[in-house]
């Protein structure tokens, strides 16, 4: 497996491949989550490029891009066993320069829900992952739904800006319990992973008042707040695939979406219907 720090050698690098090739961008400390996802990408092509990078545009002021957990040994490890190619490990010095061109998020559907609650977040995420993908050129790119409203503005960033890349949506990987995994998990004190459970339990729970015939969001959304009153909510909504917000669940083109903190860990997961 090849390792490669700076943007020019991973484009040279890219250039030897005439095949397929497969890309999966991570902020690093992989989990089961991220080693679906380069399965996938191994599976379906004849190359696969891992990114690890702690993309520092992405983050707010106060959150926790200091305190990001970190284990590149490990995730190397990981990468090499799940039969990666290259990984691409640059540094913010290496991928931004001081004054530079910015990219901005949609300003309706890039500013509600997670771009309400972090302004400017998905401004960041699209600025570092359209940098990686004209560094990589990937054939598809993989990423998890989890973070549904970031799947949503990569592929409406493809669409506009007529990128040749196929995003390749990847399912939610839980814990037995139903945790949704994710790099902030290990910030969970015993207690408070038990108050997280909350989340895919309201989702859960929702998700089983539609099958026996529930459509109403409103009381959908109120049965869900209810199941998380022991965590601080950040918001409960109902989208569809195209994050217009629902007034009636419409199956085959839903999704329940849930954002919340416990303790100093915010968490979000969902569930598509
Ligand atoms: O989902 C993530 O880990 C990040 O937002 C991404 C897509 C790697 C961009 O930094």
């Amino acid at each position: 497996m090849k390792t490669f720090n700076k943007p020019k050698e991973m484009q040279a690098y890219r250039k030897t491949i005439t095949k397929s090739v497969g890309f999966v961008p991570t902020m690093g400390a992989l989990h089961e989550g991220h080693i679906s996802l380069i399965k996938q990408s191994v599976e379906e092509n004849e190359t696969t490029i891992v990114s690890i990078f702690v993309n520092p545009t992405q983050f707010l002021e106060g959150e926790d891009l200091e305190s990001y957990p970190s284990k590149i040994e490990a995730d190397l490890k990981i990468c090499e066993l799940a039969g990666v190619d290259a990984v691409f490990l640059p540094t913010a010095k290496t991928m931004y320069e001081s004054d530079e061109l910015r990219i901005t998020a949609p300003k309706i559907k890039g500013f509600i829900l997670e771009g309400a609650k972090r302004p400017g977040h998905f401004d960041g995420v699209l600025q570092v992952v359209l940098k990686l993908f004209n560094i990589t050129s990937p054939t598809k790119a993989y990423f998890g739904k989890k973070d549904a409203q970031q799947l949503f503005m990569i592929e409406n960033m493809v669409k506009h800006l007529f990128l040749p890349i196929m995003i390749v949506p990847c399912e939610i990987v839980r814990e037995g319990d139903g945790l949704a995994l994710s790099s902030r998990n290990v910030y969970l004190s015993a207690k408070e992973r038990e108050i997280a459970l909350f989340l895919s339990k309201s989702l859960k729970y929702a998700t089983k008042q539609i099958i026996e015939g529930e459509r109403d969001t409103a009381k959908i959304k109120a049965m869900m707040e209810e199941v998380l009153s022991a965590t601080e909510l950040e918001y409960v909504e109902i989208v569809d695939r195209e994050f217009n917000l629902l007034k009636e669940v419409e199956i085959g083109d839903s999704i329940l979406l849930v954002a919340a903190r416990v303790g100093t860990t915010r968490l979000i997961d969902n569930m598509w219907v």
